[in-house]
């Protein structure tokens, strides 16, 4: 019957003494929890007769102020936190743990610092498709059909039946390209992006890799601008008084057309492995954008003229960081990544 049993657990609760926090627990757990007893006395409670709620609803609800304040007093008696702060050996004092940074890859590293130093000079910087077909590619460049980069070996390409075959870009020339078709001169950009070329992989060599290639075309661009561009940028990138030095070169997009050294940064030009003994590292090609690309690109070589260059990031991180094999910048090793500097932002 549910008045005996109030009046039970009333004769409990009063009597019940604790020794610990360990016992207040157990009174908790007893009477006061969501199965406790006091709960299932108020469940029993909803199937008494109307004439018995009257009077055991009051016994009830003293019993449940009854519990609830034994619980109170008992606390205040062993409370918990008194008893677990002679437990616990938290040093509040330690310092906190850090949090863990990635760092940045060296290449973007590399590449960043590029593009700062040619901001400075006013190019913005472009971007285009990674997929791309023959025109963007090779024709549009005055590469002639039966040129050699054309070849199997060296680029990724996917015969289509329809003939318009598509290939990976072996340059990021074809960015030049598409700029020059799509907007009008004056233009003055980089192109920083993934290349691929067809090749097995070796410390020296791989199949993809990076580059930045830059365009200038206006009225009057002559070869001394070229040079005095590409002399800042080598003093801004290497440091003031490295030496520079221009090699004729063929490429079927400019003419006349360059290839540029620079005194060896390891050596500082005495000689050594790096530079094969000679004390110069080729870092560049470039020239003066041919007339006939300008054609090709809708622009008029007889009013405009204009200059490119192209790098591979890799030959200058290998530069700066005198790192011997290029496998090292796609594996991810963190072991590898990890002595390059990270950033917040
Ligand atoms: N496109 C050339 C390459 O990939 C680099 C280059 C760009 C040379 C512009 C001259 C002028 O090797």
């Amino acid at each position: 019957m549910l008045q005996e049993k109030i009046q039970q657990y009333s004769e409990e609760i009063a009597q019940f003494a604790a020794k610990s926090h360990k016992d207040t627990e157990a009174f908790r757990l007893r009477f006061l929890v969501a199965k406790g007893i006091v709960r299932n006395l108020f469940d029993e409670f909803k199937s008494v007769s109307p004439e018995e709620k009257r009077t055991l609803g009051k016994a009830l609800n003293e019993l449940k102020q009854a519990a609830e304040e034994k619980y109170k007093t008992l606390q205040e008696q062993y409370p918990p936190t008194a008893q677990r702060s002679t437990q616990e050996t938290t040093d509040l004092t330690l310092p906190g743990e850090g949090f863990i940074f990635g760092s940045r890859h060296p290449l973007s590293l590399v590449r960043k610092e590029i593009v700062e130093i040619f901001k400075k000079l006013g190019f913005t910087v472009a971007d285009g498709p990674e997929i791309e077909d023959d025109w963007h590619n090779f024709t549009a460049l005055n590469f002639p059909p039966e040129h050699p980069a054309r070849d199997m070996q060296d680029t990724f390409f996917i015969k289509k039946q329809d003939g318009n075959d598509i290939a990976l870009r072996t340059h990021t020339s074809s960015v030049q390209v598409r700029m020059m078709e799509s907007g009008k001169p004056p233009f003055r950009a980089i192109m920083p992006g993934r290349v691929y070329r067809n090749e097995a992989i070796s410390a020296r060599a791989h199949c993809f890799f990076h580059q930045v290639e830059g365009l200038y075309v206006d009225e009057n661009v002559s070869f001394a601008d070229l040079k005095q561009t590409l002399y800042y940028f080598v003093q801004e990138l290497f440091g003031e008084g490295t030496k520079v030095r221009f090699r004729p070169s063929y490429f079927p997009f400019t003419e006349p057309s360059a290839e540029m050294d620079i005194s060896c940064t390891i050596c500082k030009g005495h000689g050594c492995n790096m530079c094969k003994r000679t004390g110069w590292v080729e870092i560049l090609g470039c020239g003066m954008v041919d007339p006939n690309v300008l054609e090709n690109c809708g622009i008029d070589s007889g009013r405009y003229s204009g200059f490119a260059f192209g790098m591979g990031i890799e030959r200058i991180t290998n530069l700066k960081y005198e790192i011997k094999d290029l496998r090292l910048f796609s594996e991810n090793d963190v072991r590898f990544l990890s002595q390059f500097e990270s950033e917040l932002i």
